[in-house]
Order: structure tokens, then sequence, then C-alpha cells
């Protein structure tokens, strides 16, 4: 028998201290989950490839525990990608899970729909919250939600969980008061706007291209949602199309065409996030970047992008004379898109996340700053 509430009491005082866990409701229901019933086994990524935690022996087994009763993501399943294994699930950052609970401004009596069951502890916090008969969870993957249903039924929770892909919502049992989904999409699916009621909230994290977006919480009105993005960045796996694993646009391989110039943007704006998501909107749904060198025993020596149309960049990390090199190849310039995006962000005074919106209509979605009628919009592509 494994003695978890005073762990759970001090995972939710490790919440509370860093800031996520403030409502005494979430407290207690984080105190009230055994987040290990959730997460039996977990993967770690060594040595270059992923592999299964050691739970039996006594080290492993005290060191599943100290990460499952902390601030700790772990990666419940993996699934063959092109280049090898790639996460499939994981159960999110508790800290994440309790802000986005909070954020989400559930009240009794409201019935929550989740996209993303992963190993159901969220959807557990949601049924000690709710009573787990306002609770709806999907996952497109049903080895998943099977064993989430079980675990959830072994704690005594028993809310509807589903084997669909979370993009066409919950239509049998809409409308929600809360949507919540706990994966990325690349917009927002037109299918929760409809499966919202008037008023109702819903939470995701909208990235059009790998970490370009963060976590935004729209409010439905009469023409769609609206609403701003959490001032805190946040990044979850993106929504897969059921039988897929995750894919992302790779770094091209023939560079042949390379055409050469430089910059005085440094590559490490890359890391700028809120460039980066600037870059991306004008970049195209789906755009990717990364590091040249993928062996770990190697510093990268360059950063690259590429896009849907085969587009790519790459630049040096290490400055020559004050200015760094490029070379592009593809129909498009994608380093001048980064440039531009740079310069907005300068001129609109360096904002962070929380000063850009999102409205969503049938028509379209675009990404606004300051406030929804600013003329200053971005369309998100599609
Ligand atoms: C970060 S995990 C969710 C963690 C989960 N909420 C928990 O408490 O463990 C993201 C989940 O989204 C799921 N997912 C990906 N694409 C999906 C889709 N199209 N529909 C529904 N779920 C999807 C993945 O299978 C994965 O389990």
């Amino acid at each position: 028998m494994i003695d978890w509430k005073p762990k759970a009491c001090s995972l939710a005082d490790e919440l509370a201290e860093l800031g996520k866990l403030t409502m005494p409701e979430w407290r207690a229901a984080v105190e009230a989950t055994p987040r290990h019933e959730f997460v039996p086994a977990y993967y770690v990524h060594e040595a270059g490839r992923w592999q299964l935690a050691d739970t039996s022996s006594p080290a492993g087994r005290d060191e599943w525990l100290r990460r499952v009763y902390s601030n700790t993501v772990l990666i419940t399943a993996l699934s063959d990608g092109d280049s090898g294994k790639v996460v499939r699930s994981s159960s999110s950052q508790p800290g994440l899970m309790v802000r986005m609970l909070e954020a989400l401004d559930v009240h009794d009596g409201q019935r929550v729909l989740e996209i993303g069951t992963g190993t159901g502890y969220n959807a557990a916090l949601l049924s000690h919250r709710l009573g787990a008969d306002r609770v709806f969870s999907v996952d497109v993957d049903e080895d998943l939600v099977e064993a989430a249903r079980a675990r959830l039924a072994a704690i005594g929770h028993h809310p509807t969980v589903a084997t669909v892909d979370g993009a066409g919502g919950l239509p049998g049992h809409a409308p929600f008061d809360r949507i919540i989904a706990t994966c990325s999409v690349p917009a927002v699916p037109w299918s929760w706007i409809e499966q919202t009621r008037p008023g109702g909230l819903i939470l995701t994290d909208v990235k059009p291209a790998v970490n370009a977006g963060s976590l935004v919480l729209l409010r439905r009105t009469d023409e769609g949602a609206e609403g701003r993005f959490d001032r805190t960045y946040a990044a979850f796996m993106g929504l897969r199309k059921p039988g897929a694993a995750y894919t992302s646009i790779a770094r091209p391989r023939d560079r042949s065409n390379a055409v050469e110039r430089t910059t005085s943007i440094a590559p490490g704006m890359l890391q700028n996030l809120v460039v980066w998501f600037l870059a991306a909107l004008d970049l195209g749904a789906g755009a990717s970047s990364g590091y040249t060198g993928s062996d770990p025993t190697q510093a990268p020596t360059a950063a690259w992008i590429a896009t849907a149309d085969r587009s790519w960049a790459e630049i040096d990390l290490q400055p020559d004379g004050g200015t760094y090199r490029v070379r592009e190849g593809g129909p498009r310039s994608l380093w001048r898109a980064v440039e531009t995006a740079h310069d907005t962000w300068l001129r609109l005074e360096q904002p962070g996340w929380d000063r850009f919106g999102l409205t969503v209509t049938r028509c379209g979605q675009w990404v606004w700053i300051d406030d929804p009628s600013s003329p200053r919009r971005w369309q998100i592509p599609t």
C-alpha cells in the first residue's frame, strides 16, 4: 500500500508555493487524487532514446513516487515516428493543469468537456470538483481511453470518457459550459464553438506552428468566440489525426540551391516565442524550426526553419564580424519573416503574450493586439 495522501498534500503545497494553486476547491481536488494511480509507468529519455523507467526496484519506486508527486510532466505513451519513437501521451505538469483549471473559472453545476484524456488525471480533478456526471473527456486512442476509464473507476469516478477525434468535440453531449483542451490546435475547431453555451469558456493552446502560440481563454459570443492569451507561455503536444503519429516539417536535406546573405538578427531570436509566433503567422501552418547537429554530444552550429512549400533557412549560431550568415532556399525567404516579426515586435514595444488576443468566427480566426477592434491583426493560417 502506498501512503499517497501526505504526498498529494505536499504536491498541493508545492503548487501553492509556485503560485499555481490558489483556490481551495482545486487544492481539495489535488489532495484527494492519487496521481500514481494514473501514472503507473513512465518513460525517460536517456542516452538519446526513450526507455521505460524502472519502477520495480526500491530506488526506482522512490524515484517514480517522487516524480509523480511533484510538479513534473511524465511521458506515458510513445509511438513510432519517421525517425524513431515519438511521444504519444503524457501526464502534463500538475502546475500547468491546475493553472488551467483555475483559469477555466468553473462553477457548481457546470458541464465540462476535456479534449485529451491522456492518463485521466485531469478528468479526475474535474470529477472531484464538479461530480463525474458533469465531466466529459475524449482522446483519440482507444488504449489510452480504456486505461483512463479503468483508473478513474478504480478511485470511484465515472465520467463520460470516449474515443473520438477531439477536433469534432463530443456533439452528442453538447452543449458544454466549458471546453478545456490539454493538447494544442493549429486553429480553434469550429465544433468547439458550436458546442459551447453562449457566454461559456474555451481554454486551449493555439499553435499554428511548432512552439508558435500559447494558451488562450475564449468566451463564446454571438458571432463565435473571443479572448486573450494567458500571460505565461505554455506548450502541449498537438492534436493529431486518428491513427497518426506526431510529425513536423523536417529540416530539408537538399541544400544545393542555397542563396547566401547575412543578418543582424541573432538566431537566438527564435527563442523569443512571441517573435516566433508573429513570424509563424506569416510563414503558414506547420512551420517548424530546430538546430542542426542532432547528435547530443556535439554542439549545434546553426538554427533552421522549414515550411510546407519547401522553403528553408539556416542561420549560423556564431556571428562573424557582428552579423550571422544565412543560407536560404525554396520559393520564399523565411528568415525575412523572422526579421520582419522582430521589427514589428520592437515597434509594438515588445509585447508579452497577454497583450495578444484571438477572435474566432465561422469565416476566419485572427490574432489582435491590445483590443479586438485594433487595426493590427494577423490571420491564423490554415
Ligand atoms: C498532454 S496529453 C493530456 C494529458 C491529460 N489531460 C492527463 O491528465 O493526463 C495530450 C493528449 O491529447 C491526446 N490527443 C491528441 N490528438 C487528439 C485528438 N485528435 N483528439 C483527442 N485527443 C487527442 C493525446 O493522445 C494525449 O493523450
